[in-house]
C-alpha cells in the first residue's frame, strides 16, 4: 500500500520526536510477577499501547512505530500465538472506531500474509477505515522482521536489476529505503525498549542508523504516560550529530 505522507509532516519543536518506534518488551514477566498467565500481561499491554498513542498524539509526535509480533516469535508456543493473535483482532475490532474518531491513521509492516486470514481482515479494514486521518500515523510491526524487510528489498532490486529496468550503479541509500516495507515513513528518531533488555531483536536495523535510544526498566504493561514523557525528556537532552561534530 504506497504512502504518501513526508508532504503534511509538520515542522515541530526539536526536542519532540517526529517518529518514536517502541521495542514493547516485558509482557510475559509482568504476568509472571503477578501469578498470572502470560496473556494477561500482553492484555494488560494492549493498555499501554492506547495510553502511550493518545500521549504521543498530544505532544506532537507524528509517526509512532509498535515492535507487537517479530518473525521471530513465530518460534513461541502455539497457545501463545493464537492467544496474542486472538487480542490483536480484538485490539483491531475494538480500538478502529476509537483510532477514526482520535485522528489515528493506521498503517502495518511485516510479512502481513502470514497473520491468520481473520487478523488480516480486520487489519486490512481498520488501515481502510482510518485513512484519512492526518493527527499522528500509527505503524504496527507484525511477523516483522528487519532482516526478512531488507532480504525482501533485496530480492526486488536483484530482479529490477535482471529485467534491466535498473541499473546497479543507481541503488543508493534512498533507493534502498524506498524498497522497505516503511518506504514514505522518516525513519525513527527515539527507539524506546521497555523491561531493560538492551538489544535490537531484529528491529528496523536500516532505519535506526542515527535513532537515540533510551531503555526503560519498566515492563511494557506499566509503561504509561509519564515513562513516554520521560524517555522523551532524556531524547531532548541528547546531541545528535549525525556523524558531524
Ligand atoms: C513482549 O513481551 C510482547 C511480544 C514479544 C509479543 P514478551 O512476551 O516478550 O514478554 P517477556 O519478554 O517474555 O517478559
Ligand atoms: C521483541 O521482543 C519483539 C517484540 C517486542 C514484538 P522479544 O521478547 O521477542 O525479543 P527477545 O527474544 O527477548 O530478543
Ligand atoms: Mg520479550
Amino acid at each position: 500500500m504506497p504512502l504518501h505522507l513526508k508532504a503534511n509532516i509538520p515542522v515541530s519543536d526539536t526536542h519532540i520526536p517526529q517518529h518514536v518506534a517502541i521495542i514493547m518488551d516485558g509482557n510475559g514477566r509482568w504476568a509472571r510477577e503477578k501469578g498470572l498467565p502470560r496473556r494477561e500481561g500482553h492484555r494488560a499491554g494492549a493498555e499501554s499501547v492506547r495510553e502511550v498513542v493518545e500521549a504521543c498524539k498530544k505532544l506532537g509526535v507524528r509517526f509512532l512505530t509498535l515492535y507487537a509480533f517479530s518473525s521471530e516469535n513465530w518460534k513461541r508456543p502455539k497457545a501463545e500465538i493464537r492467544a496474542l493473535m486472538a487480542l490483536l483482532k480484538e485490539f483491531l475490532r475494538v480500538k478502529t472506531p476509537e483510532m477514526k474518531s482520535q485522528g489515528v491513521r493506521l498503517h502495518a509492516i511485516g510479512r502481513l500474509e502470514d497473520l491468520p486470514s481473520d487478523c488480516q481482515r480486520e487489519l486490512y479494514s481498520a488501515i481502510d477505515q482510518t485513512s484519512s486521518n492526518s493527527d499522528i500515523d500509527l505503524v504496527l510491526a507484525l511477523s516483522y522482521g528487519s532482516r526478512e524487510e531488507i532480504v525482501d528489498a533485496a530480492r526486488q532490486l536483484a530482479s529490477e536489476a535482471a529485467n534491466g529496468i535498473l541499473n546497479p550503479e543507481d541503488i543508493d541509500n534512498d533507493l534502498m529505503g524506498q524498497k522497505l516495507y516503511t518506504k514514505n515513513i522518516p525513519d525513527p528518531d527515539l527507539l524506546i525498549r521497555t523491561s531493560g533488555e538492551r538489544r535490537l531483536s531484529n528491529f528496523l536495523l536500516w532505519q535506526i542508523s542515527y535513532a537515540e535510544i533510551v531503555i526503560s526498566e519498566k515492563f511494557w504493561p506499566d509503561f504509561r504516560e509519564p515513562d513516554l514523557k520521560a524517555a522523551i525528556a532524556e531524547y531532548g537532552e541528547r546531541n545528535r550529530r549525525f556523524g558531524s561534530i
